[in-house]
């Protein structure tokens, strides 16, 4: 989604904001735009597509002169990406520049009656509105225009404004759209990530829904909606700039590919002690757990599919009914929650917009909530009962895997922690379990080593029209994983199945030579896959399978098969997780696609 940058200070401001929305980019966005204020007029530079045809416009933002500035790459949602939608928009004199990330939901209303009013619009936006708007309110106090504004706009907001009447003075405003400030050694940033700033500083301040940040080169004054002033803590983000740089990998998804070993452990081990599960956040007691009837898995896409693996993780291990909702789904669907039970919402940005509104709705009917969430201080983390944060990292590139990774990771431990206290489990079968999970780490970096194989075998498919995806189970839930980051990326129409369901219709859409990926790694159900790969495969189907070492009895079936190491079955996710996420990546790479940035998706979809 869109993405803010703000800078005021001793530098010239340009060169910074270029530099933040560059850090920016792995969000998603179709334009981009500066403003830059020189202490007497607001000047700008926008361009469709992108960022280098930005710098290439204003030199570098050599053409721009002036130490405050706002910059934007937009995402489009009302209006076509073009330079006259690409923020910042302008009040009719140019004396109000407005960077926005967000909907205002109301903005016809407002537009047509500031139309009435007399003002022209330019774009076909619903930022445009708030420019105007603040123009409108604007009586030689910006503090004061900027909290009618709030008063009157309805939707969500992250805000970059700056007033040609107020040099030295940057102003950033949010509602349900996350924004930060940060202050560093020549002055003070805002931004609507961390990864834009952290160049910059470390110490942020976390603006949160409906308050003001007031920025001067030496100084940040916050204030609530009513414009009063309020006190805020500084937060030193643990990530250095290293990690969110792609450390001499091609893309971002190839480096957080491998960051996967770390990332799993980083989750892990402050949970384990002494071989038993500790989830000091979970904030329930025993017997709370003890009452849990039914868990909701509530999350958007690949989080939702680390849901679906949880839920048999859940039922199998601690023998509570789970549901997964997708969180678009849940929020209108009138769900039936009581007091027995606990909603789990999953999120690796924690700014969802779906992801947080089933949260609210939850929260709402006095139901216990917890998130999982990587992006330390978001608004799911900030809002849910209780939060365990997957220790990821900062994830750029905008299909997931480490954080996938971490989530499984999240909910492995959920699953064991209430078996083990409901003694559903006994504590000999939680020792396994942990013994297998210790080993995870070192498991993926040995499927990691053979990258080369997968690569291989992708290269054949880069020209693939369809491909499937099917398994059983906890197979079927890895089955929607792979699927997802194949198309994602490349492009390319691919369906997962439950193994089962395929002869109920889609089975008539195998011709010669498509491609099915079968994944089956539960001993179970080996059987059963094996009759629904020989279903296809007698269809012409090619059969690419990724199975558990030892399990050779598949090769009778498939034509291609990629062994996982063995682990607990409950576990096995976080193995074949692997080749499929490289799979996807040289699929994609084979065909030249932006890999890290693939068309029209965003990394955190922070609308409806
Ligand atoms: O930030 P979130 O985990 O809430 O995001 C949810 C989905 O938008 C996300 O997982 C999306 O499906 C990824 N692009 C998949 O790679």
């Amino acid at each position: 989604m869109c993405g803010i940058v703000g800078y005021i200070g001793k530098e010239q401001a340009a060169p910074v904001l270029l530099d933040g929305l560059d850090k920016l980019e792995y969000r998603g966005y179709d334009s981009a735009g500066i403003a830059v204020f020189d202490g007497e007029k607001i000047q700008s530079a926008k361009a469709r597509g992108r960022l280098k045809v930005l710098r290439e416009l204003t030199h570098g933002g050599e053409k721009l002169p002036g130490n405050c500035g706002i910059g934007h790459t937009r995402w489009a949602t009302h209006g076509i990406p073009s330079d006259k939608n690409a923020h910042p928009h302008f009040n009719e004199s140019e004396s109000i520049a407005v960077v926005h990330n967000g909907i205002i939901e109301n903005y016809l209303k407002l537009k047509n009656h500031l139309i009435e009013k007399g003002y022209k619009f330019t774009s076909d936006t619903d930022t445009e509105v708030v420019a105007h708007l603040l123009d409108y309110y604007y009586k030689g106090d910006p503090l004061e225009a900027v909290v009618r504004m709030m008063h009157r706009v309805e939707g969500s907001y992250a805000l970059g404004i700056l007033f040609r009447d107020h040099p030295g003075k940057l102003y950033a405003v949010r509602k349900d759209s996350p924004l930060i400030t940060g202050t560093s050694k020549t002055g003070n940033l805002i931004a609507s990530d961390v990864p834009a700033i952290l160049k910059y500083t470390r110490d942020v301040y976390f603006i949160q829904n409906e308050e003001i940040a007031c920025l001067e080169e030496d100084s940040i004054h916050f204030y609530n909606i009513d414009g009063e002033p309020i006190e805020k803590e500084a937060v030193t983000i643990q990530w250095d700039v290293s990690a969110a740089e792609k450390a001499g990998y091609e893309h971002f998804m190839l480096k957080e590919i491998y960051e996967q070993p770390k990332a799993v452990l980083d989750t892990l081990n402050p949970r384990i002690r002494d071989g038993k599960i500790e989830i000091d956040e979970l904030g329930m007691s025993d017997d709370e757990i003890k009452k849990i009837k039914k868990i909701y898995i509530v999350a958007c896409g690949s989080a939702y599919h680390t849901g679906v693996t949880a839920k048999y993780v859940f039922e199998g291990m601690a023998r509570i009914p789970v549901e997964v909702d997708l969180a678009s789904e849940f929020r209108y669907r009138d769900p039936i929650l009581d007091e027995d039970t606990l909603l789990i919402v999953v999120s690796q940005s924690g700014e969802t917009a779906d992801t947080l509104a089933a949260l609210r709705e939850a929260k709402a009917r006095n139901v216990r909530t917890l998130g999982i969430v990587n992006v330390v201080g978001s608004s799911i983390a900030r809002e849910a009962d209780n939060v365990m944060y997957t220790w990821a990292g900062p994830e750029i590139a905008v299909a997931t895997t480490k954080a996938y990774s971490t989530q499984l990771i999240a909910e492995y431990l959920l699953a064991m922690k209430f078996a083990q206290v409901r003694g559903t489990v006994t504590q000999q079968e939680i020792d396994e379990m942990v013994e297998a999970l210790k080993q995870l780490p070192g498991q993926i970096e040995l499927l990691l080593d053979h990258k080369e194989k997968i690569q291989r075998f992708a290269n054949r498919y880069i020209a693939a029209r369809d491909i499937f995806f099917i398994g059983r189970g906890i197979d079927y839930a890895i089955s929607l994983e792979g699927s997802l980051k194949l198309k994602e990326i490349s492009y390319i129409h691919s369906e997962a199945y439950a193994a089962g369901e395929l002869k109920h219709g889609t089975i008539s859409l195998i011709e010669e030579g498509t491609l099915v990926a079968a994944v089956l790694t539960q001993e179970d159900l080996y059987k059963k896959m094996i009759s629904n790969m020989v279903e296809v495969k007698t269809r012409g189907a090619f059969l690419l399978a990724v199975t558990n070492m030892g399990n050779t009895e598949v090769e009778k079936a498939a034509d291609y098969v990629i062994y996982i190491p063995k682990t607990h079955k409950y576990f096995t996710n976080s193995l074949a997780v692997i080749p499929l996420q490289l799979f996807g990546y040289y699929v994609a790479l084979g065909k030249g696609c932006d890999v890290d940035k693939p068309r029209n998706l965003a990394k955190s979809v922070t609308v409806e």
